[in-house]
């Protein structure tokens, strides 16, 4: 949980970022054809407009590569020289081997060692600080993370609770070692509490209940969640360990310049920032046409502010996220070269 002081004072910084959605949009009205929902509901309960879906054989790592091609656009990647990937996702291709083990296929990184990482929601910010312990440790010079999932592989589309909330997606960074205490990864925060997992969760498809006639008879291969009792959680732990992650390292909401939450539900978001008192102008919000996709928010809305030009050398940017688990984590960053 702690994010800890940097072995040999070497700190991770993010080198390169990059995102993929699939192409296929889907709107609130063309869900509304397949369950008793509306564009309204969907806009006012969730500030949801469209999701991206991906295509009859698109799998999760290829949208992993798509991202991890993106962030590598124009400049001078060699795979090789990866020391580590870790693809953050609770959709992998399939259960073994590990979405990260394909990509490292497909992207010819046979320098790597490659593992998945399953913390839903909060998988990104887990995978970042998983790998930046590589880094700070002088271990590794070049470590991949993916944020990535394939929602729409398990949601039940008769389902209007939840099948209007998810979309697919992914992002990818490079984390890189530097010398420069000015830029880099300043501290992680990191929690989880499995008493909550009875509330958001994919009951059959594991060693509990392995597939069967009777599972998929029963849709116990979707996702089941229990919203109202997410939504609260999310709204009180994001802004908790959104807090308390700037207080122990002696800065204020004013100190923030861009706040990236986890894209769950606009009103969580809203929320949160009333809350911390971070203003309205400094946070990212893109889930009005990505809808939640899970591990990939954080990395697909970094990509996305730094696009958009929103994101600047010496910037605090501040990371939080609320997921199935449950599991919750901020990390503080200083923004360096790219
Ligand atoms: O990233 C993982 C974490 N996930 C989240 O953070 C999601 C957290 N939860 C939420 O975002 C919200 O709770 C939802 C968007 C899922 C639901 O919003 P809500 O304001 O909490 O609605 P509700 O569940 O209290 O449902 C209100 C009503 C219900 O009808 P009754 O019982 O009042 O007659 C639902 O059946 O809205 C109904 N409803 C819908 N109506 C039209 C639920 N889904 C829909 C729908 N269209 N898609």
């Amino acid at each position: 949980m702690q994010g800890g002081t940097p072995l040999k004072n070497i700190r991770a910084q993010i080198t390169a970022l990059g995102m993929y959605v699939p192409e296929k949009r889907v709107t609130n009205d063309d869900l509304a054809l397949l369950v008793d929902t509306s564009d309204e509901w969907i806009r006012e309960r969730s500030g949801i407009s469209e999701r991206r879906i991906v295509s009859e054989g698109q799998a999760n790592s290829d949208l992993s590569v798509k991202a991890i091609e993106n962030a590598f656009k124009g400049g001078d990647f060699r795979p090789e020289e990866l020391d580590l990937i870790i693809v953050a996702t609770v959709t992998p291709d399939m259960m073994f081997p590990s979405t990260a083990c394909i990509v490292q296929d497909k992207i010819g990184a046979r320098n790597a060692w490659s593992f998945d990482l399953s913390g839903a929601c909060s998988g990104f910010l887990y995978a970042m600080a998983t790998g930046a312990q590589f880094v700070q440790t002088g271990m590794y010079k070049k470590v991949l993370v993916v944020g990535t999932d394939v929602m729409s592989s398990i949601l039940n589309f008769e389902d209007r609770s939840t099948c209007v909330l998810f979309g697919d997606g992914a992002g990818a960074i490079l984390l890189e070692p530097t010398e420069d205490h000015d830029v880099g990864i300043i501290d992680f925060l990191l929690h989880s509490d499995g008493a909550g997992g009875k509330f958001l969760y994919m009951p059959a498809g594991g060693s509990l209940h392995p597939a069967s006639h009777e599972t998929i008879d029963k849709k116990m291969h979707y996702v089941h969640q229990d919203g109202r009792n997410v939504f609260r959680h999310a709204v009180k732990l994001i802004t908790e360990v959104s807090r308390d992650i700037l207080e122990r390292n002696g800065y204020t909401a004013d100190d923030v310049n861009l706040f990236i939450p986890h894209q769950a539900n606009l009103r969580i978001i809203q929320s949160s920032l009333e809350r911390l008192g971070i203003s309205p102008d400094r946070v990212v919000i893109n889930i009005d046409r990505y809808a939640n996709t899970t591990a990939a928010t954080i990395p697909i809305g970094l990509t996305e502010a730094h696009q958009q030009g929103r994101i600047k050398k010496g910037d605090l940017l501040l990371l939080a996220s609320f997921g199935a688990g449950f599991t919750w984590g901020s990390v503080l960053l200083r923004w360096g070269d790219i």
